[in-house]
């Protein structure tokens, strides 16, 4: 597939999409100049930046963005400390413009394993932007898709346990119900960038039904009008859910 073309404006009625973004190639980006891989992850931040005031022209309702996976522990200590305060940064320094572009922010993820700190700011801005409704923006911090299953299967077997459900109510809507995206429809596209093409525990049930595009960008190159040639892509396949289109 090629990424190169120029594109149409998408139709309107793909303004309700869910995008989900993989947001990949932060440190080859950097290291392409020779520059620490911290460069890389603030020049992803400000495409984030970007990305966000672009959502209502692109006709992306949410957005969701994988920012720090329950892996990525495994990084050196500068590296998750610098992440981590570019997070606190993130949210700090956009609130204002938030509420301005009625964005909604919301974190997935075990929050449990994150800085009290930095803990509190995501709680301070999901209630600051509680009542913004333009874009839904979720960032999945310490995200994983087997750690978020494993706790909403928890959760479940308590339940169960303490007589609150019954086992064969445990149906596919309840176990939606039980995960972090609790709030969230299922994905229509996931997008990875910088040529990986691995899932790499990204919302492995929500995104059973929705479509993947990988392309070659690494994330601090990734504008808007990167995703408007994807969603071009995107509205030109057909989806059919398992089923048959006459
Ligand atoms: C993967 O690229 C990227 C990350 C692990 C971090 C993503 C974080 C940002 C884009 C920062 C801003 C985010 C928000 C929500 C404010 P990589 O470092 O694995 O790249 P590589 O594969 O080239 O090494």
């Amino acid at each position: 597939m090629s990424f190169d073309q120029p594109t149409p404006d998408l139709p309107p009625e793909h303004g309700n999409l869910h995008v989900a973004v993989i947001m990949d190639g932060n440190g080859r980006w950097a290291k392409n100049r020779g520059w620490p891989r911290l460069v890389g992850h603030r020049k992803g931040a400000e495409r984030v930046r970007e990305l966000v005031a672009a959502c209502p022209d692109l006709g992306i309702r949410h957005l969701t963005l994988y920012a720090f996976s329950t892996e990525n522990w495994k990084r050196t200590t500068e590296e998750v400390m610098g992440l981590m305060s570019l997070f606190a940064r993130y949210i700090k320094r956009e609130a204002a413009r938030m509420n301005r572009e009625g964005v909604r922010m919301r974190v997935i993820g075990d929050r449990s394993r994150l800085d009290p700190k930095l803990a509190g700011l995501i709680d301070w801005i999901e209630q600051e932007t509680a009542g913004n409704d333009t874009v839904h923006l979720t960032v999945a911090m310490n995200y994983g898709g087997r750690d978020e299953l494993s706790r909403a299967t928890r959760a479940i077997a308590r339940d169960v346990a303490e007589g609150r459900l019954a086992p064969e109510d445990v149906t596919e809507a309840t176990i939606s119900d039980y995960l972090d995206t609790s709030f969230l429809p299922d994905p229509d596209l996931v997008v990875r960038s910088s040529g990986e093409t691995r899932v790499s525990n990204f919302l492995l049930w929500q995104a059973a039904y929705s479509e993947y595009v990988f392309t070659p960008v690494l994330w601090p190159d990734f504008t808007p009008d990167t995703m408007r040639t994807i969603l071009d892509k995107f509205q030109a396949r057909e989806r059919r859910f398992g089923g048959v289109t006459v």
